[in-house]
């Protein structure tokens, strides 16, 4: 008997992405139920073919509820047969606690790891914010793997900003924005950040090139929106009329695009990986195509 197609299970929240997904992969698109109890718990329903392979797709930004949510429902597939389990997660969470920065801090990136690693055979993310660990496979105890954003963002970059100027708001965007500007033949700088507090934040610009007056930001991922601020002030001073923003992940918590507004940035280009106005730039196919080269 042949094995039945892999089968692709969403949230409400993950439905759009999902079936950008299914649509470049042929692959049914199903949706968990989940249920909220009065109480806080979650209930989740999955409808699914016994023997297939599951992937489900959730990204994991305002993460707590959504953990939870994914580890049940990895459960519930495999009680419901399926042959194998991957998580795609467009953006994973808990990455940035990557040691223990003050003492008493646990090391958030490692349990978050061995949670999702011990539910599911597979994780597929993009970009994931590994800066200390080399690989995501050092942290999740299965196969996993983060695809770079850059071929996505140089397509961006090279239909509208030549001339510009990259910066990176801190060293350690240094090697994948390098990689992102030689792919597109512009010049890049990266600048040296200090936060002292979760918005508070300040970045030092290194010498800058002379010409371009133009600058693109570009960073992993925007939260409160303070770092990428934090370095447009200094850019202006040194004469960049235009300073926009180019960011993978787009968590802007609130206040975050007014605080980039305030600062003069003019315009902010982001991925899909979470949904955002700010969303230019789709990610579902580069997913698409590792999962169509391994399906489970
Ligand atoms: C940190 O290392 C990341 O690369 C980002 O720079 C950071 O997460 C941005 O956070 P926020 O927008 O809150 O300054």
């Amino acid at each position: 008997m042949a094995t039945p197609r892999p089968e692709i299970h969403a949230f409400p929240d993950s439905l759009v992405f999902a079936r950008k997904l299914g649509a470049a992969l042929g692959w049914a698109v199903e949706r968990a139920e989940v249920h909220h109890f009065p109480d806080g718990e979650s209930r989740i329903r999955v409808r699914a073919t016994p023997g297939a392979p599951a992937i489900v797709v959730r990204s994991l930004h305002d993460p707590n509820a959504k953990l939870i949510e994914v580890l049940l429902t990895a459960d519930a597939l495999r009680r419901a047969g399926a042959a194998s389990l991957t998580l795609v997660a467009p953006y994973l969470a808990y990455m940035r606690q990557d040691r223990v920065f003050a003492p008493g801090e646990p090391i958030s990136q490692r349990v978050v790891g061995a949670l999702l690693g011990g539910a599911f055979e597979r994780v597929l993310t993009v970009e994931a914010h590994l800066h200390r660990v080399r690989a995501l496979g050092e942290v999740f105890p299965c196969r996993a793997e983060s695809l770079p954003a850059a071929p996505a963002l140089a397509r961006w970059l090279t239909e509208r900003s030549q001339g510009a100027l990259l910066l990176g708001p801190d060293e350690e965007s240094e090697p994948w924005l390098r990689s992102l500007a030689e792919a597109v033949g512009l010049p890049f700088r990266v600048g040296r950040k200090t936060r002292s507090g979760d918005a508070d934040v300040s970045v030092e610009l290194p010498a800058l090139p002379a010409g371009p007056t133009r600058a693109v930001l570009v960073d992993d991922i925007a939260s409160t929106g303070a770092t990428l601020a934090a370095a447009v002030r200094p850019l202006r001073a040194a004469g960049f009329g235009v300073v926009e923003a180019l960011v993978v992940h787009a968590i802007f918590a609130p206040g975050a695009l007014e605080r980039l507004r305030s600062a003069g940035i003019t315009r902010v280009t982001s991925t899909d990986t979470i949904p955002h106005p700010s969303n230019q730039i789709g990610v579902a196919p580069l997913l698409a195509e590792a999962l169509a080269a391994r399906p489970s």
